[in-house]
């Protein structure tokens, strides 16, 4: 079955295809490599000794998209490719609109045009806003506080409407909350550009030695410690949530969104702590104001993704640590180093090549 993954050279999407080929899906990339590089897709490769059929473009091109359907035959879509960091999108709030929204829309439009109406969407737990209360289950009000947050929303709801139009339509709408770790090889794993704005990235900097020190920001919450709390995942579990979900999505039509969490909160401090103990490096850490925007307390209910996906995070936190840790210790600059040795991201290649990146 063949499954287009647009933006599947990214962190969350690189993980997503292991799995995927691991279970015998065929898999065809759509990436612009904005936030990513070819190499991690090389590894995938490496990992799973399979092939992947890779399309170097944005979704913004339309005519790049009509022929990735043209050529392929594809069941369904999994949509990760959007622009995802939440300072950036207050600052070019255009580009994540276009970006986001507009290449949504390609996409939608043209898998309408080829009937294939199969889709799992990768939202966040940043839908919720400031909920009232935790854990937070998938029926809290809906509120954002950047334009980030709000690309996730309007698409939110623009599926909705596409299936009161059509309800052929299946999809599913994931909701993540903190996704963090790597794959178990330290082969692939999150790899951000700059400073990462995300902590455990920013704690596994601090760790290689290439940052000072971690900056908590606020330990005046009303938490455990004072410190912000959330409920982080590890990303291999958050992979195996798309497989079920895409399950679901083969089998029944309909619009469902699900939380994709694990129902567990921890502090700042103790993810400090944990990745302390675990990889036995100390982090040293000041604590300075809260980071406008911030909730105090953000944790999943993740009891509908178990009873109607059959789906639950088995991985704890040390594992997710450890496997953080591995993959920065064994790549302290990321998929930099290894990129010079793919020939060029924008030319074909075979043979000693199990990706083929195709350019538009
Ligand atoms: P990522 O930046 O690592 O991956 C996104 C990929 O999309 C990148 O490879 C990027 O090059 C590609 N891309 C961006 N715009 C594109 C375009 N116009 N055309 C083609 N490719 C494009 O991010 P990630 O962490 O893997 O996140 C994947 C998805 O999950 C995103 O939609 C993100 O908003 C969402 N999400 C992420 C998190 C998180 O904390 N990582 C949390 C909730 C939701
Ligand atoms: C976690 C905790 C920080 C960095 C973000 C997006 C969200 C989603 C996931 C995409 C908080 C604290 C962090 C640092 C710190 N992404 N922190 N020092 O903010 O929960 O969620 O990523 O959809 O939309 O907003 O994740 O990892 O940035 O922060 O003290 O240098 O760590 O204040 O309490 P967040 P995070």
């Amino acid at each position: 079955m063949g499954i287009l993954v647009t933006g599947g050279a990214g962190y969350i999407g690189s993980h997503t295809i292991v799995e995927l080929l691991n279970s015998g899906y065929e898999v065809i990339v759509v990436d612009n490599f904005s936030n990513s590089s070819p190499e991690s897709l090389r590894r995938v490769s490496e990992i799973t000794g399979q092939r992947i059929m890779v399309y170097n473009m944005s979704i913004l091109e339309r005519d790049g998209l009509e022929k990735v359907f043209n050529e392929n035959n594809i069941h369904a879509v999994i949509h990760f490719a959007g622009l995802k960091a939440v300072g950036e999108s207050v600052a070019i709030p255009l580009q994540y609109y276009q970006n986001n929204i507009t290449g949504t829309l390609n996409l939608l439009e043209t898998m309408q045009k080829y009937n294939v109406k199969r889709l799992v969407f990768s939202s966040s737990a940043t839908v919720y806003g400031f909920p009232e209360s935790v854990p937070i289950s998938e029926d809290f009000p809906l509120s954002v506080t950047n334009p980030y947050g709000r690309t996730k929303l309007m698409i939110e709801e623009i599926l909705g409407d596409l299936f009161i139009a059509d309800n052929e339509w299946s999809i599913s709408i994931l909701r993540y909350f903190n996704p963090i770790g790597a794959h178990s090889s330290g082969r692939i794993g999150e790899d951000p550009k700059g400073i990462p704005n995300n902590l455990v990235p920013f704690i596994t900097r601090v760790a290689v030695g290439e940052l000072k020190e971690l900056t908590i920001f606020g330990g005046d919450y009303p938490t455990k410690d004072g410190t912000g709390v959330r409920d982080y995942i590890h990303v291999v579990d958050l992979a195996l949530g798309h497989l079920k979900a895409l399950e679901k999505t083969v089998s029944t039509p309909g619009v469902n969104t699900y939380n994709l969490g694990t129902g567990k909160g921890y502090s700042v401090l103790e993810m400090v702590e944990a990745f302390e103990n675990t990889c036995g490096i100390k982090i040293p850490y000041t604590i300075a104001q809260r980071r406008p925007g911030d909730v105090a307390v953000c944790y999943a209910d993740p009891i509908k993704a178990k009873q109607e996906l059959g789906w639950g995070a088995d991985k704890g936190i040390e594992e997710m640590c450890r496997d953080s840790w591995e993959w920065q210790a064994k790549n302290p600059n990321g998929y930099e180093v290894n990129i010079k040795n793919i020939e060029s991201p924008h030319l074909s290649t075979s043979g000693d090549f199990l990706i083929k990146v195709n350019s538009i």
